[in-house]
Parts: structure tokens; C-alpha cells; sequence
């Protein structure tokens, strides 16, 4: 029998969470190891983020990421999750010219990398007519408003959306156009918690807030943040649940000593011959004879 932790995420699960007023829980990932974990201790949905950029890739920020990097990273996701619904996310210039190059490019996340949906930052008219396009080709599509790291050169930095009351409305109504155009879901990110709720309580699809407080309907972090990959700087929203960076650094540091003082790899780590097969191979390495070395083979340091 299929039950919550067994039976395959579908839109219509996520979204039936909500009228049961079940919280949907998220996280990013971008590899076969993480999403499997993630996947088995029951994630509802996976997002392959374009976050990729800056949490695996080094990147400054999400601009650079291509499509061929997402689409590269989505598929081991989807290859490791059997119950978790992936998302994969829209990078920069891949939705940004013609809506049929926009519409094709969303495809290859479904068609090429294996996805169930994709992910598209904005609310703008021309973004609206893109996301119903993306919906009538059958493609589900979910929302992203609030902070959008993709408009950095704009912002000039990551900042809280919707403090003052006019651009908070404008939020509000961005997310209500976008559930009019077809997404099936809107990350909130970046904004105060009050906006949040209004936002969640006026929709009929499901908020997944990131730096949104505890009234959406659901709650998506980076997965390296918050198990605490990075020692650098980390926003207010983010619970650092573990802490990987120290627990590396130390693994590896005490491999360094280990490996420098010659305490590994020692017998336990080691393949062994038994003893009389020692002697019969160094009686017969005696009978080999010597290869005389020429004296200009000399390795240079
Ligand atoms: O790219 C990403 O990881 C995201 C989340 C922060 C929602 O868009």
C-alpha cells in the first residue's frame, strides 16, 4: 500500500497537502549522493537549483550557470530519487529570448534531464505569456517571486523584497498573476513573513517560502547551507543544521597526519599475501636477474 513516506510525490499530492494544511518540505540538491539520501528520508520535493552556481560550481552568483550545467546536474537527481517530485530550475538567459527557444529549453528538463517541472524567477507581463506557453505544452511550472537572485545586477545585492507597502503589494500581486497563468506552486524568498501569510491565504496553490517565516505552505533551504558546507557567510533564514565544514576539515586533516607519520594505511587497510606465498615470490624475485639501470636515467627533482 502506498503511503506519505512511500508513494511517488505528483503535483496533485503536493497540492492536496495544502488543503490538509500538511506542510510540503524542500531542499535543493545537484548530485546522485545527496538527492538519494534526501530522497529516502522522504523530501517532498527536490529542487535542482541554480544555486548550483555558487554552492558547487564557484560561481558569484546564479548568472553564469548554463543550461548544460543544469541539465547535467538534474539528471543524477532524478536517476537517485524515486519518491521525491524534481524541479529543475531555470538559469539565465534560457528563458530570456523567444518563447519557443524558452518553452524548448524547459522541455529538455523534462525530455532530456527527466524532471516533472522547472522553476522560472519572475512576474513580469512577457514572463506570465511565457509560463501559460510552458503550461499549454504541457510543462508544469513553479513560481518564484520576493528576492530573485537572477535580477543581482538590478538588486546589487541580496536583499529582503517587499519591506515598504507598495513593493510588498506588488509581490503579493505577482504571486496571485502567476497562479492565474498555471504555476502549480510559488517559492516565496526573501520576505517578511507578514506578506508571506497574506500571499499563502490568498492562493489556492501551495507557497514554498525561503526567508519567508512560518506561514507558508511549505519551506525550501540550500541543501549546503544547511548542513553548514561553507564556513563563509550564511543569511538570517538559515538554520545551520549541521556542521560539514568542520567535520571535513578535521577527516581530512587527521589523513594528512595519519598518512605523513605513516599510521595509514597500516595492516588493517592493507591486502596480505599469506606467508608462505611471501617466500616463494622472493625466492623467485632472487632468480630474476637484474636489469642493469644506465647511469643517465636519473630523476630530476
Ligand atoms: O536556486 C535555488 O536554489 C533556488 C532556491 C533558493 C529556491 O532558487
Amino acid at each position: 500500500m502506498p503511503n506519505e513516506k512511500t508513494q511517488k510525490v505528483t503535483i496533485p499530492f503536493l497540492q492536496a497537502k495544502k488543503g490538509k494544511k500538511e506542510k510540503i518540505v524542500a531542499i535543493t540538491a545537484y548530485d546522485f549522493p545527496v538527492a538519494k539520501i534526501v530522497d529516502e528520508i522522504g523530501i517532498d520535493l527536490i529542487l535542482v537549483g541554480d544555486s548550483l552556481g555558487m554552492v558547487v560550481l564557484g560561481y558569484e552568483n546564479t548568472i553564469p550557470v548554463t543550461m548544460e550545467e543544469m541539465i547535467h546536474h538534474t539528471k543524477p537527481v532524478v536517476r537517485a530519487s524515486k519518491r521525491a517530485l524534481v524541479v529543475g530550475d531555470m538559469p539565465y538567459f534560457s528563458f530570456h529570448l523567444s518563447n519557443e527557444e524558452s518553452v524548448f529549453n524547459a522541455s529538455l528538463f523534462l525530455k532530456e534531464a527527466g524532471a516533472s517541472a522547472v522553476k522560472i524567477e519572475g512576474a513580469s507581463k512577457k514572463r506570465l505569456k511565457l509560463i501559460e506557453a510552458m503550461v499549454e505544452a504541457e510543462i508544469p511550472v513553479m513560481g518564484h517571486v520576493g528576492l530573485t537572485p537572477q535580477s543581482i545586477h538590478h538588486l546589487g545585492q541580496f536583499i529582503v523584497r517587499g519591506r515598504e507597502v507598495k513593493e510588498a503589494e506588488k509581490i503579493i500581486q505577482d504571486a496571485q498573476n502567476l497562479e492565474k497563468a498555471g504555476v502549480f506552486s510559488v517559492v516565496l524568498e526573501c520576505i517578511p513573513m507578514e506578506v508571506a501569510r497574506i500571499i499563502t491565504e490568498k492562493l489556492i496553490i501551495p507557497t514554498i517560502g525561503i526567508g519567508a517565516g512560518p506561514y507558508c505552505d511549505g519551506q525550501i533551504l540550500v541543501f549546503h547551507d544547511l548542513v553548514g558546507f561553507s564556513n563563509g557567510y550564511l543569511p538570517k533564514f538559515v538554520k545551520k543544521y549541521a556542521d560539514i565544514h568542520e567535520l571535513i576539515t578535521h577527516a581530512v586533516k587527521d589523513y594528512i597526519d595519519d598518512v605523513k607519520k605513516g599510521t595509514f594505511p597500516n595492516n588493517k587497510y592493507s591486502y596480505r599475501l599469506k606467508s608462505e606465498k611471501v617466500r616463494d615470490l622472493i625466492r623467485k624475485q632472487s632468480e630474476v636477474p637484474k636489469i642493469k639501470r644506465s647511469s643517465n636515467r636519473k630523476i630530476k627533482v
